[in-house]
């Protein structure tokens, strides 16, 4: 249902009031951020494909769905082969009808100074938090562009997206490898904002704080062959005891959409700092530069 016009968007997109006319894929919706997100978009009402590689779980999610009166289907899906991706947007049209929403949260976490990183944990990385969301954009989006009832697209990034974390700010681990990819997500997301705004279609990228989940543990477990192979991850180990409720998730999401934000925010207040402290660097070497494009411009 496409309502009132947004003033304050450059894009002067219709805003989209999600309703139990729309139809979402979530992808990675078996646990953590696309649970939450699943469990808020069905609070309105939107039908939901919960599609993920390890089916029990996304069984269970469209199993809660169902149990709060809407409709839902679980469907396994690896996002890293299109043809999977192609089959699951068929799936989803066949049994919902029309596609209005998708929401890709495939990611994994990988703990390594950059300099160290293989090919392969590179090639691992990519794949899952890069390359995931732009083959199921390519599987989707065409679908939803084939409508004129409006759409959105959610890719998850992280706050990572925003900021580069200095090792001691984030426990000690080294999160090169993501921080890199997240910042390509956000890249991503920006500009197919762009593109989509002309079909009506919007585009937003979630960007959370810390959010209880087991990416730890799916990472290692679905981690493919060619990427090393799966491994163990106690579960328990490095879990927050700070972390956001998946089922709060939702609800950022829900407001992200219908006010067609171009980030959504989780933990908007505590991540604040950091953007500025980047955005300060920034017009630091800007003027730096500046000073140089005067002087060179002179002679
Ligand atoms: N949890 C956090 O604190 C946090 C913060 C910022 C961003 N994120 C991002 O949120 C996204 C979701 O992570 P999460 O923390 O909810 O973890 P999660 O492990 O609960 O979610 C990832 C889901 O993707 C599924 N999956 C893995 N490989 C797949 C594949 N090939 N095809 C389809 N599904 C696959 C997993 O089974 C799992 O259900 C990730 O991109 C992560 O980087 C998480």
């Amino acid at each position: 249902m496409l309502e009132t016009v947004h003033d304050d968007n450059p894009l002067f997109l219709e805003l989209m009031k999600l309703g139990a006319d729309h139809t979402a894929i979530v992808i990675g919706g078996g646990g953590g951020i696309g649970r939450g997100t699943a469990l808020g978009l069905a609070s309105k009402g939107v039908r939901c494909v919960i599609a993920d590689i390890e089916l029990d779980n996304a069984k269970a999610v469209a199993d809660e769905i169902a149990g709060l009166g809407v409709a839902s289907l679980a469907v396994p899906v690896d996002a890293t082969d299109n043809d999977s991706l192609a089959a699951l947007a068929e799936e989803t049209e066949r049994q919902f009808g029309a596609i209005h929403v998708l929401s890709n949260n495939v990611g994994v976490v990988h703990d390594r100074a950059l300099l160290d990183a293989t090919d392969a944990e590179w090639g691992w990385v990519v794949e899952f938090n890069l390359m995931s969301i732009v083959r199921a954009c390519a599987a989707v989006v065409p679908r939803i562009q084939t409508h004129d009832a409006g759409g959105h697209v959610v890719n998850t990034a992280s706050m990572a997206a925003l900021w580069a974390s200095k090792p001691d700010e984030v426990h000690g681990v080294n999160l090169g490898l993501y921080t890199t990819t997240k910042h390509a997500v956000l890249g991503y997301t920006e500009t197919l904002r762009y593109e989509l705004a002309p079909d009506g279609i919007g585009v937003s990228c979630l960007c959370p704080g810390t959010v209880d989940s087991n990416l730890m543990a799916t990472s290692m477990r679905n981690r493919p062959e060619r990427f090393g192979g799966p491994e163990h991850f106690d579960e328990t180990v490095g879990m927050n005891p700070f972390a956001m409720a998946q089922e709060d998730v939702g609800k950022y999401v829900v407001a992200g959409i219908e006010d067609d934000r171009t980030v959504v925010l989780t933990h908007a207040s505590r991540g604040r700092r950091f953007v500025d402290e980047r955005a300060a660097t920034l017009a630091e070497d800007f003027e730096f530069f500046a000073a140089i494009d005067a002087e060179t411009k002179e002679t």
